[in-house]
């Protein structure tokens, strides 16, 4: 069993295989928060909580001369609002009365097999038995107010995930102005927060800074979880690193505007509170009605960030990706949208497909601009119709063309916008947010749709499913290009415009079931400006996210190992573009570019017809390396070698088969050196009695050895040389 109830206290312990979590309800109902840490058993934790007369902590009404019980210093499961906690909260609710208040008291506990699921989103799912649902309740008697926590307990996972239902069990409308998915209330400790900010181009760039006294969020309102903050962030001890030292993530399964807010209070405690929405959001609950708040993923490792991201990569991998590719290789692609941009025809397509079919590429990717009036980004999308006369024939024979070549067949859509100017625009304006009597802000000349308005998730839905099964698509891009900007939509309400943003996810959402349903075997990659929206909200329907619009390999090292902290590297898309980049102008060697992709789906993203006979040559060889490599990124385990963001001189990971049966080492140099001093590393994950060759010497020897003592590389020399080392087990 990993809940534990304690009969006579009511302590509730969780426990999964390496950590203990711990909560208990006391006479007054309050729901204390104990402990999130290294295993425990079902040790009562109660006597480590700290209470002290704490002048300006008020003390609840009827315990007005118990002057140590303050809500403002105890630690929480779940905190209300209004009733005497000055801290970051889970709610802020709005009675019938007009009052912002909620005040939460237990009002029962039950215990659950396999997983609870979340009504309209993406959640956790339970591969049979393996989690075990913790449902408690919380009620704000004054006003019927009811919160029910739900807890699913991957035992073996390490990964506990949280969630709240909030119902108006009163008479009367409640406002929800802010409606937390969880709190986590770390009662000691100094912890330092590493987080993944950026921006368009540069992706999940880690951040880490000792939290101080006070309030720190990382969130977005964009209406997308964003380029510039991802949904997750960890928390560690200072002296944690990749291989030592206590540390905790909250990761959100949720796509849309977030905010995670973190608390130092003023007795040293951290809290931190996860959900959705920004300032804006406000959802009106008349009596009976139930708001589900997404998920949360909190897993902690005593043993170091690396085992932390191993955590939820094996997690995401296994228990938040649905689709049928999960572990699946995946086919080696070529895409066009380097290599032409829009301008293109069949013909140009089906040139660029026969090239890299000749060298073995296996699927071809059709990207943006083969519908509508779509020759550049300022107009066409919305109208999903193919357009011929630009490509010369129908989609149907272009896809037979480039299928006769023994490739399969993918195409780019971005479903949720629309241009000013298009058919679908003409017949629907009202189906665009945008606010009355303002001119909306364009975003790469485009409007948002409201997803939330069920007849425009319909349509989208007949149309998408009408051009997948009318054609041979085996691959689809989901794009999303631009931020949401004037969320007001025409189909609610003035009293309900706060709602509108998180509607529109559910829309999504509701969209993505239906499609990712009815087609469960094409391999859908999300993308957003490339990794605008890579959250594990997305995963739950695609397995892989086009990671970045950034190619350059070089820039890559440090978006992908970013990236790599909470999300699993079967989901990078990664491409090798052509040199110089386009983005950056930068030329890095072919192979290097190719290194850097094989950790990640892998894919060409260029004219290969430009390349010379010796790049072919390299392209061929590389596609068969990438077949040898795709196990262990779909199962392996991976391990960050160096810090990319502060190594400045090369940078390098590890891929090591499930088994240990074989490892890859990649290495990369950013900034070479004259007189270099040596690149050398220590293995990680090997079998330590294991005998591993070493393909570059051909030297045989032990994990241990490897590991403890380390390889040496050769000198490498050159503009960003890269070697991939296999050690295979030859004993
Ligand atoms: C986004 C994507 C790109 C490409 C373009 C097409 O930027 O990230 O890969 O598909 O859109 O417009």
């Amino acid at each position: 069993m990993s809940i534990h109830i304690a009969q006579q206290t009511g302590v509730i312990t969780l426990h999964t295989a390496r950590t203990s979590y711990q909560m208990w309800a006391d006479e007054q109902g309050v729901l204390h928060h104990l402990y999130y840490g290294p295993s425990v058993g079902n040790a009562d934790l109660r006597d480590t909580e700290f209470r002290s007369d704490c002048g300006f902590s008020p003390n609840p009404g009827e315990l007005h001369l118990q002057r140590d019980y303050s809500l403002d210093t105890l630690c929480q499961e779940y905190t209300g609002c209004g009733v005497g906690d000055f801290r970051v909260s889970c709610l802020n609710v709005q009675n019938p009365d007009g009052s912002i208040a909620a005040d939460l008291r237990f009002a029962g506990a039950e215990v659950l097999p396999g997983k609870y699921a979340l009504p309209g989103l993406p959640a956790a799912f339970d591969n049979g038995g393996e989690c075990e649902t913790l449902r408690v309740t919380l009620r704000d008697d004054v006003t019927g107010l009811t919160v029910t926590l739900l807890y699913g307990v991957y035992e073996q996972a390490d990964v506990i995930t949280r969630a709240a239902l909030l119902q108006n069990g009163g008479s009367g409308v409640i406002r929800l102005r802010k409606a937390a998915s969880a709190c986590l209330d770390l009662p000691f400790g100094e912890w330092e927060l590493l987080h993944f900010h950026g921006r368009h181009c540069m992706e999940r760039q880690p951040e880490r800074a000792p939290l101080p006294h006070g309030v720190q969020v990382i969130g977005s309102g964009r209406g997308a979880s964003s380029h510039h903050h991802n949904p997750f962030v960890i928390l560690a001890e200072p002296h944690a690193t990749e291989t030592a030292g206590e540390c905790l993530g909250a990761m959100l399964v949720y796509s849309g505007s977030f905010r995670i807010e973190m608390e130092v209070s003023q007795l040293h405690s951290t809290r931190l509170v996860a959900g959705l929405g920004d300032g804006t959001f406000c959802w009106t609950l008349a009596p009976g009605e139930t708001f589900a708040a997404p998920e949360v993923l909190f897993s902690y490792s005593s043993d170091g960030l690396g085992e932390l991201s191993r955590q939820y990569q094996r997690f995401l991998r296994d228990n938040i990706i649905r689709s049928t590719w999960k572990a699946r290789p995946r086919p080696i692609l070529i895409n066009n949208w380097e290599a032409t941009y829009m301008n293109f025809d069949g013909e140009t397509i089906y040139r660029i497909a026969r090239q890299a079919r000749e060298l073995g590429v296996e699927l071809m990717v059709l990207d943006d601009g083969w519908f509508g009036r779509r020759d550049n980004d300022t107009s066409g999308l919305g109208d999903w119709q193919v357009n011929e006369k630009k490509l010369g024939c129908t989609l149907a024979e272009l896809i037979e063309r480039i299928r006769g070549l023994g490739m399969d067949f993918g195409l780019w859509v971005e479903p949720e916008m629309v241009c000013p100017g298009t058919a679908l625009y003409a017949a629907h304006p009202d189906w665009a947010l945008s606010i009355p009597g303002r001119t909306p802000a364009m975003g790469r000349s485009q409007l948002v749709l409201d997803m939330g308005r069920p007849e425009v998730v319909d349509y989208l839905y007949e149309t998408l499913s009408a051009l997948l099964r009318e054609n041979h698509i085996s691959y689809v891009k989901w794009d999303m290009n631009r931020n949401m900007t004037d969320v007001f939509s025409r189909a609610l309400p003035a009293d309900r415009q706060g709602e509108a943003a998180h509607r529109y996810m559910l829309g999504v959402y509701a969209l993505l079931e239906r499609l990712t349903a009815e087609f469960p075997d094409i391999l859908w990659e999300g993308c957003s400006g490339g990794g605008g929206r890579f959250d594990a909200g997305m995963l739950h329907y695609f397995p892989q996210i086009w990671c970045s619009d950034d190619t350059d390999a070089i820039q890559r090292l440090k978006i992908q190992y970013g990236t790599s902290f909470g999300y699993p590297i079967s989901a990078v898309g990664s491409h090798v573009s052509a040199a110089p980049n386009h983005q950056t102008g930068r030329t890095a060697p072919l192979n290097t570019r190719a290194v850097v992709a094989m950790a990640g789906t892998f894919g060409y993203e260029l004219d290969l017809q430009l390349l010379s006979e010796a790049e072919k040559q390299d392209i061929r060889r590389q596609i068969a390396v990438c077949k040898q490599v795709q196990p262990l990124v779909l199962q392996g385990r991976y391990d960050r070698l160096t810090d990319a963001m502060t190594d400045t001189y090369f940078t390098a990971w590890q891929l090591t088969a499930p088994d240990a049966a074989a490892a890859l080492v990649s290495v990369v140099v950013v900034d070479p050196k004259p007189n270099p001093w040596p690149i050398h590393l220590r293995c990680r994950g090997l079998a330590p009695d294991g005998l591993y060759k070493n393909s570059l010497t051909g030297h045989v020897t032990t994990g241990s050895a490897l590991m403890a003592a380390g390889l040496t590389l050769p000198m490498q020399t050159g503009d960003y040389p890269a070697t991939q080392i296999w050690l295979e087990r030859v004993d």
